[in-house]
C-alpha cells in the first residue's frame, strides 16, 4: 500500500523504514528542510541500531523517501509528529499535530484513513474526527489511534516483534483496515510470540500508551526507593530484584535500579497522564509519587557522590554516559544532567564521556566520544560515576581500574561492575 507519514523524527522515521520492509511504499514527509535533506544523504538525525542499514536498503529499493512537500497519493497517513509539553506547563502541545493534520486534508483523496502515531492526551483523537468531519466532509476521512511502543535502542525488534498492536477508533472496519497494513509481520520468521491486536475505542488507544508508561515509571521509582533503603538495611537490591522478578505476576524486566528513569517518553507521558486526570478532577497518586521520588532519587544520587568525594578529598570526577539509557544518543531527561548540576555546584572538575556522537554545539559541556579519550580519563581523574549502562563499560576491567593510584572511588549507578569486595567501589542498592 502507498504510504505517508507526516513527521521524520524518531517515530516517523522507525514506523515509516518499517513499513517499507513490510512491503509498502513509504514517504515520509517533514516540514523541517535540515532534517530532509540529512535523511536524503544518508546522514540521519537521529541514531538507532539498524537505522542506517535499513534506510540504504529501503531507499536503493525506492519503497521510501524523504520529502518536504507530499507528492504520493496514499491511501493511509500517519501522524507521528512531536508533541512536546507546554513550555511550563504539563499538558501536551499539539501545533504541530493539527498542522499535519490540516497538510492531510489538503493532499488526501476521499475515503482516506489517518493514524494518529503520536503519543497524544486522551480525547485528542476524538476531537481530530469532529474536525475533519467539520472541516472535510465531503472527503469521508477516518481517524485511527495506533500509538507507538518503540523503546530507543530496540526500536525496530519493537516494531517487527510488537507487544501488542493497538488500534482505536469509532469505526471497527477502519481500524482493521489499519491492521492490515501489518500483515506480513505475521508470516516473519522473527516473531518470538504471537501478535495481540486490540481493537478499541479512541479513548481506551490514547489510555494505554500513556497508561503503560505511567506504570513501568512507577515500578522503576519502586525499585529505585528500594535501593536506597538495601544500602541501608545490608541488603543487595541486585538479589531482591532477582527475587522478586522469580513472581510472575510482578516480572524480572524494568526491576533494574539506575540514577533515575529519564527520556523523551517517561518523564513527559507521566506528566501528560497525570494533567490530564487532574482535568477532569481526578487524580492519581500513585504516579504523582513515582514522579515526585524520581526527582528526588536523581538529587540523592548526585548527593551521594558528592558526600563520597568530599570525605576523600578528591576534585576530579569522570562521568560516564550521557545518554538517559544505552543503545542511543539521546539525552533527553537523563539523570546525567543532574549529577552535573550537583557536582558543578559543589565545584568539582567534571570529564565526561559518551560513546554515541553527541551535538556539542547545544551544549556548554565538553563531552568526549572517543575511546581513547575514555583511557585519558581514567588515567586523570580521582573518581569515576557509572551512569549509563553502555557495553563499552561493561567491558572495562574494573579490577585494574579500581587499583589504580589516581583512582579513589567508582560508583556504580547500574551495577554493571563485577560484584568485586573492594573499599572504593560502591555499587547502588548494595553500599550506597
Ligand atoms: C519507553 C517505553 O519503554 C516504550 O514502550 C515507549 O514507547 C517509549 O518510552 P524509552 O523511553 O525508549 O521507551 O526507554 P526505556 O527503555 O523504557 O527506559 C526508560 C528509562 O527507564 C530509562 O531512563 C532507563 O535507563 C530506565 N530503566 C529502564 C531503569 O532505570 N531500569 C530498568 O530496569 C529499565
Amino acid at each position: 500500500m502507498k504510504i505517508t507519514i507526516f513527521g521524520s523524527g524518531y517515530v516517523g522515521a522507525i514506523t515509516g523504514i518499517g513499513l517499507a520492509k513490510l512491503g509498502h511504499k513509504v514517504e515520509i514527509v517533514d516540514i523541517d528542510k535540515s532534517k530532509i535533506s540529512q535523511w536524503n544523504n544518508g546522514t540521519p538525525p537521529i541514531y538507532e541500531i539498524g537505522l542506517l542499514e535499513y534506510l540504504n536498503e529501503y531507499k536503493t529499493s525506492g519503497s521510501i523517501s524523504f520529502t518536504t512537500r507530499s507528492s504520493q497519493e496514499s491511501k493511509f497517513y500517519f501522524i507521528a509528529v512531536g508533541t512536546p509539553t507546554i513550555e511550563g506547563g504539563n499538558s501536551a502541545n499539539l501545533d504541530f499535530v493539527y498542522s499535519a493534520l490540516d497538510n492531510i486534508i489538503k493532499v488526501s483523496s476521499k475515503d482516506s484513513i489517518i493514524i494518529t502515531k503520536s503519543t497524544v492526551p486522551v480525547g485528542t483523537n476524538k476531537k481530530m474526527q469532529e474536525y475533519v468531519n467539520e472541516v472535510s466532509a465531503g472527503k469521508n476521512l477516518k481517524i485511527v489511534s495506533n500509538p507507538e511502543f518503540l523503546r530507543e535502542g530496540n526500536a525496530f525488534s519493537d516494531f517487527f516483534n510488537p507487544d501488542r498492536i493497538v488500534l482505536g477508533s469509532d469505526s471497527l472496519e477502519t481500524s482493521k483496515e489499519v491492521s492490515k497494513l501489518y500483515k506480513t509481520l505475521e508470516l516473519s520468521s522473527n516473531l518470538t510470540k504471537p501478535i495481540q491486536y486490540l481493537f478499541t475505542d479512541f479513548q481506551s488507544a490514547e489510555l494505554i500508551k500513556h497508561a503503560s508508561n505511567g506504570f513501568l515509571a512507577i515500578k522503576l521509582s519502586y525499585i529505585n526507593d528500594l535501593a536506597r533503603y538495601c544500602s541501608l538495611v545490608g541488603a543487595d537490591v541486585s538479589d531482591l530484584s532477582k527475587g522478586m522478578g522469580f513472581d510472575p505476576r510482578i516480572g524480572d524486566r524494568f526491576l533494574l535500579p539506575g540514577p533515575g528513569w529519564g527520556g523523551s517518553c517517561f518523564p513527559k507521558d507521566s506528566k501528560e497522564l497525570l494533567f490530564s486526570a487532574n482535568k477532569v478532577d481526578t487524580d492519581l497518586p500513585v504516579l504523582c509519587a513515582a514522579i515526585e521520588s524520581n526527582k528526588a532519587h536523581k538529587v540523592w544520587c548526585g548527593q551521594q557522590i558528592s558526600k563520597i568525594a568530599i570525605e576523600k578529598s578528591i576534585l576530579k570526577i569522570g562521568i560516564l554516559g550521557i545518554a538517559f539509557k544505552a543503545g542511543t544518543d539521546d539525552s533527553r531527561e537523563s539523570s546525567a544532567y543532574d549529577l552535573i548540576d550537583i557536582l558543578s555546584v559543589n565545584k568539582f572538575e567534571l570529564s565526561l564521556h559518551d560513546p554515541k556522537a553527541f551535538d556539542f554545539s547545544n551544549t556548554d559541556l565538553k563531552i568526549t566520544n572517543s575511546f581513547n579519550d575514555l583511557m585519558d580519563i581514567l588515567d586523570t581523574v580521582e573518581g569515576i560515576v557509572i551512569n549509563t549502562e553502555w557495553t563499552e563499560y561493561y567491558n572495562l576491567d574494573w579490577g585494574k581500574i579500581l587499583n589504580k593510584d589516581n583512582i579513589k572511588f567508582v560508583i556504580d549507578l547500574r551495577n554493571i561492575t563485577p560484584r568485586l569486595e573492594h573499599q572504593n567501589l560502591y555499587r547502588i542498592g548494595y553500599n550506597i
